[in-house]
C-alpha cells in the first residue's frame, strides 16, 4: 500500500532537480528533500574558474534559444537577447527557485555518497548514505543528477609528450594564447572551443573523426530552433530538402571549407548550432583536420597522411553518463549505445525510481525535464499509472535509439524534441 505521504528524494538542484521539486510540491507531495553538492542551484550553469561540476566556459552562451528554453510556466525575462551568456541562464533558475519557493526544501553542501533499495516486503524504498555518513530512507528517487559533467577522454595510439586536456577544464582561452592547438570534436564544445581558441592561439586545428553537419544560430532571421518549429508542420520529405536547400544558401558546400558533408539525414544526430566556425574556417583561423591516427611526441598523424605539431591537444570528445552513488551491478548506462528507460524516464525494474534530464533532444533539455518531472509526480500521488508492459516498452525506446539517431554513445539519449515532447504530454 502506498503511504499517503510519500518521501521522495531529489538528486541535485540543476534545472532537473528545480522542475521535478516544483511538480512534486504543485501536486501535493509534502515531504520532498532535495540534495545538492554544490552551495547554490543551477547545476551546470553555476560557472566558476576552476574545474568543477560545472562544463561551460566563460564565453558560452546556450545554442537552444531563449523561446524553445524556457519553462513554460515562467518565461525569461523580456530583455534576454535569443540566446542568453550562463550568467543570464543562472539568474533565471535563480529566479526559478524563488518564484517557486524551492531553496526550502533542498540540502545545499550535502553530496550523496551511496543509494541503495531496500526490498522489504514487495515495497521498494531507497536508502539514501551522505557524504557525511548520515542515512535516510525514502520511497521515491528521482535523479537529476546531470550528464555533461564527467568528460569521456579519447584514447589514441602513442603518447603526447604537450597538454592532453578536456574541454570541461577549459574555463576561458586566455591560457592558449600563443600556442599551438588542436581541438578533437566538432561537437558544440569542440567547435565553442576551436572559435574561442582562435582568437589567441597561434594556430587552431580542428580534428573530425566522422563529418557534422553546422548549423547557424540563425535561419531566415530567427533563431533555427524557432525556424525548425515553424516547418514542423511539413512533412519530413518535404521538411528535409527544404532545410538542405536553405543551408546550402546560406553556407554553400562543406568541401568549400575543407570538410566533409555528412551522408545521413540532418536530424540523425546532435546539432552542432555555431555561426562562427565555419566564418572562423573561411579566414584561415581555424583548420580542419581529419580523425587521429596516432601521436608521437609532440606530433600528430593524422589519418589522410598529414602530420602536425602542436602544443595541446583538447579533447572535447563528450561526457559519460554516470550514478557514481550506484553499484555498478545495480545500474550502470556508461558504455551502453541504447539506454532501456520507458520515455527516458521509468526504469522496468525499479518503479521507484526516476531518471530525470536524462536526454539529450535536438532543442532543449530544459521543458523536457519539466514534463518528465510532472508526469513522475502525478504516479507519486497515483493519478496516474505505469502500464503492465512496462519492460516491453523500455526495449522499445531503447531499440528506437538507433532507428532515429547515428549509432554510439554520443546518440545513447537522443530526442526529437517536439515527438518526445508529445509522448509525455499524451500522458499528461
Ligand atoms: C557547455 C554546455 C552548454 C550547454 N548548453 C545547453 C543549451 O543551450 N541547451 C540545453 O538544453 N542544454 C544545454 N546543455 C546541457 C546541460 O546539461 C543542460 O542545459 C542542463 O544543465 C541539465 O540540467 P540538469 O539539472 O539535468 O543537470 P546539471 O545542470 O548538471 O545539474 C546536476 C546537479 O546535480 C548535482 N549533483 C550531482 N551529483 C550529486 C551528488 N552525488 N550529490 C548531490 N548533488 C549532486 C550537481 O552538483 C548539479 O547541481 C549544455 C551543456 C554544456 C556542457
Ligand atoms: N554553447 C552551448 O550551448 C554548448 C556548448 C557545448 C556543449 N553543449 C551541449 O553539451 C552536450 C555535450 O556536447 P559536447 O560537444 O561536449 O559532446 P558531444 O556532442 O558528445 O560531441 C563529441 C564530439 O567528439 C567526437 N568524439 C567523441 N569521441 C571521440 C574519439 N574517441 N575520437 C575522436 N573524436 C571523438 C564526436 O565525434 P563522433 O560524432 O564521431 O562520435 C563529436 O564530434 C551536448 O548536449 C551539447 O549540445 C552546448
Amino acid at each position: 500500500m502506498m503511504s499517503k505521504s510519500p518521501r521522495v528524494a531529489v538528486v541535485g538542484a540543476g534545472c532537473s532537480g528545480l522542475t521535478s521539486i516544483k511538480n512534486l510540491v504543485q501536486a501535493g507531495v509534502q515531504e520532498v528533500v532535495c540534495f545538492e553538492q554544490n552551495d547554490q542551484v543551477g547545476g551546470n550553469w553555476a560557472f566558476t574558474g576552476s574545474v568543477g561540476h560545472s562544463s561551460v566556459c566563460e564565453t558560452t552562451h546556450i545554442i537552444s534559444s531563449k523561446r524553445m528554453s524556457e519553462f513554460e510556466d515562467f518565461p525569461m525575462p523580456a530583455d534576454y537577447p535569443d540566446y542568453p551568456s550562463h550568467a543570464q541562464v543562472l539568474a533565471y533558475f535563480q529566479s526559478y527557485a524563488d518564484h517557486f519557493n524551492l531553496k526550502k526544501h533542498i540540502r545545499f553542501n550535502t553530496k550523496i555518497a551511496h543509494i541503495t533499495k531496500l526490498d522489504t516486503e514487495g515495497k521498494e524504498a531507497w536508502d539514501i548514505e551522505l557524504e557525511n555518513g548520515e542515512h535516510e530512507v525514502f520511497d521515491y528517487v528521482m535523479l537529476a543528477n546531470g550528464h555533461h559533467s564527467v568528460p569521456r577522454m579519447p584514447e589514441f595510439e602513442g603518447s603526447f609528450s604537450g597538454e592532453f586536456l578536456h574541454s570541461h577544464s577549459y574555463k576561458s582561452s586566455q591560457p592558449f594564447a600563443g600556442k599551438r592547438v588542436l581541438v578533437v570534436g566538432a561537437g558544440n564544445s569542440g567547435c565553442d572551443c576551436a572559435v574561442e581558441i582562435s582568437r589567441v592561439a597561434s594556430h587552431v586545428g580542428i580534428s573530425m573523426r566522422s563529418p557534422q553537419y553546422i548549423f547557424p544560430k540563425f535561419f531566415s532571421g530567427v533563431p533555427t530552433d524557432v525556424f525548425a518549429k515553424q516547418t514542423a508542420w511539413m512533412p519530413q520529405f518535404l521538411r528535409e530538402p527544404l532545410q538542405r536547400l536553405s543551408l546550402r544558401f546560406i553556407q554553400g558546400k562543406y568541401s568549400d571549407y575543407g570538410l566533409e558533408a555528412p551522408n545521413y539525414s540532418l536530424t540523425k544526430s546532435h546539432p552542432t548550432v555555431n555561426s562562427e566556425l565555419l566564418y572562423r574556417i573561411r579566414h584561415g583561423k581555424v583548420h580542419p583536420r581529419k580523425g587521429i591516427k596516432w601521436l608521437a611526441g609532440d606530433k600528430v598523424h593524422f589519418t589522410d597522411g598529414t602530420v602536425e605539431t602542436y602544443d595541446v591537444i583538447l579533447a572535447a570528445t563528450g561526457y559519460k553518463i554516470t550514478f557514481p552513488f550506484f553499484d555498478k551491478s545495480f545500474v550502470d548506462y556508461e558504455e551502453a549505445d541504447e539506454i532501456p528507460l520507458w520515455l527516458r524516464v521509468f526504469h522496468p525494474e525499479h518503479r521507484s525510481l526516476f531518471f530525470i534530464g536524462l536526454v539529450q533532444p535536438q532543442g532543449c533539455i530544459w521543458p523536457l525535464s519539466d514534463a518528465q518531472a510532472k508526469l513522475t509526480a502525478n504516479l507519486i500521488m497515483g493519478r496516474w499509472q505505469l502500464p503492465e508492459n512496462l519492460e516491453a516498452l523500455a526495449q522499445k525506446d531503447a531499440e528506437s535509439i538507433s532507428k532515429n539517431f547515428v549509432e554510439g554513445k554520443r546518440h545513447s539519449v537522443e530526442v526529437h524534441f517536439a515527438p518526445y515532447l508529445k509522448s509525455l504530454k499524451r500522458q499528461l
